[in-house]
């Protein structure tokens, strides 16, 4: 017999909580205790943050990094290091956090948005050809939920036009394009430690670089303009405090040491994810290049075609919220159709000059936003195979209702 759904007053799949965010126990508490009780709290007088720095580039595959205050300045110091000015253009994805594009405004430049693949949900690099005009100065691709953009036709790109690259990775700690770590890729890698990020310490970012001018340029902007062998108090570049705290740094240590086994445990559950809910009609899920070789997975993500599936998308995630199963129908709008780009509230930063951004349009993105997008959060991947199966058993059974719902969606 069918079961009711849990929308509908039947027996929900699950009642049982998904493991929680953020992880932590003994190891954190010490390093706290450590940090705290040495009296450094400071990253100049103590040594938990440069720690921290090495050990986090190397776990990258980079050979710099900078550990600073968020993920949105790490990207803002990382277009200052490349020298990126009033009236250059980057281009940025429009299905990101708004940080991906605010930061080219606050670095004095002008965001392009070019539109995403609606498989990967990574940027187009046909979209990015597109895109380039003589003002053209940069690309950040966002590492989407932890699935490796295309970096080999990124690069390709840049390359002809020579263009920075810098990879937003701020959903992607540990993430692998064809065997290299993200970050280490592009000429600069960005990371976000805000409290929702596969590694955490509740606020936090970090830059990746190979190259040590680059990284010697970041070090400077995040530390007021300082250079080393040079005085406290001599300043060579606009810059400002943007260093990360031994607090955070101490926390970061230990959650560095938990981040490898919880990368393998989400890719696991991911994998089996994908191969037991890959037959349901209707339901797309993010496509697994050939060329990640380790997905990241901030994000579980998936898309619900209304109309193969049987049922509209907010039904349908209202449904599998009934089931037990939390999930999000993701960024309600391409960045550029947020009030701050349609009516240019730049504030003091004139350089971002010329686009209308009433006049773009990303037709993907904007299928993504307005009907088809879906997300599981990462936390839920930290489960057991038996979690997953609820999960696979809440989508099924959904779809079996399929009719059920739709006309409850209808007389709502
Ligand atoms: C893709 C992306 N880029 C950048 C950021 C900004 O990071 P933060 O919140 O640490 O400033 C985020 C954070 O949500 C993000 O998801």
């Amino acid at each position: 017999m069918a079961q009711q759904l849990a929308l509908l007053n039947g027996s929900p799949i699950r009642t049982a909580a998904f493991p929680a965010w953020p992880v932590f126990g003994d190891e954190e508490e010490r390093a706290l205790i450590r940090a705290l009780r040495s009296g450094k709290w400071g990253k100049q007088d103590g040594t938990e943050t440069t720690t921290f720095e090495r050990d986090f580039a190397k776990y990258q595959g980079a050979e710099h990094g900078i550990a600073v205050v968020n993920g949105t300045v790490s990207l803002q110091i990382a277009l200052m290091a490349a020298g990126i000015q009033a009236g250059d253009e980057v281009i940025v994805p429009p299905y990101t956090f708004l940080a991906t594009a605010t930061a080219v405004v606050t670095a004095n430049a002008t965001p392009v948005f070019a539109d995403i693949e609606l498989d990967t949900l990574n940027l187009s690099p046909a979209a990015i050809e597109a895109a380039i005009t003589p003002r053209t100065r940069a690309i950040i691709p966002v590492h989407f939920g932890g699935l490796p953009a295309d970096m080999d036709a990124i690069m390709a790109i840049a390359k002809r036009h020579n263009l920075c690259v810098i990879e937003d990775a701020a959903h992607a700690h540990g993430a692998e394009y064809k065997g290299r770590r993200v970050g280490s890729i592009g000429h600069m890698g960005s990371f976000s430690f805000q409290s929702s990020k596969n590694l955490t310490s509740g606020e936090g970012g970090f830059i990746t670089a190979n190259d040590a001018d680059l990284a010697a340029r970041c070090r400077s902007i995040h530390n007021c303009g300082r250079r080393p062998g040079h005085a406290w108090y001599e300043h060579f570049v606009i810059s400002g405090n943007f260093r990360l705290s031994e607090f955070q740094g101490a926390i970061l240590n230990a959650q560095l040491q938990r981040l490898d086994e919880q990368v393998r445990r989400r890719e696991t559950n991911g994998k089996y994810l994908i191969a037991k809910l890959g037959s349901i009609p209707g339901l797309g899920l993010q496509s697994y290049t050939a060329d990640c070789t380790r997905h990241g997975f901030h994000l579980f993500s998936f898309r619900i075609d209304a109309e193969a599936f049987g049922a509209p998308r907010p039904a349908v995630l209202r449904a599998l919220e009934a089931e037990g199963i939390p999930n999000f129908c993701g960024y309600p709008d391409p960045l550029y159709k947020q009030p701050l780009f349609v009516k240019r509230e730049f504030g003091p930063f004139a350089g971002c000059t010329g686009i209308d951004y009433v006049a773009t349009n990303c037709p993907n993105c904007e299928t993504i936003c307005y009907q088809q997008g879906g997300w599981l959060e990462q936390r839920i991947l930290l489960g057991t195979q038996a979690d997953m199966d609820d999960i696979v058993r809440a989508f099924t059974k959904v779809h079996e209702q399929r009719a059920t719902l739709a006309d409850w969606a209808r007389s709502q």
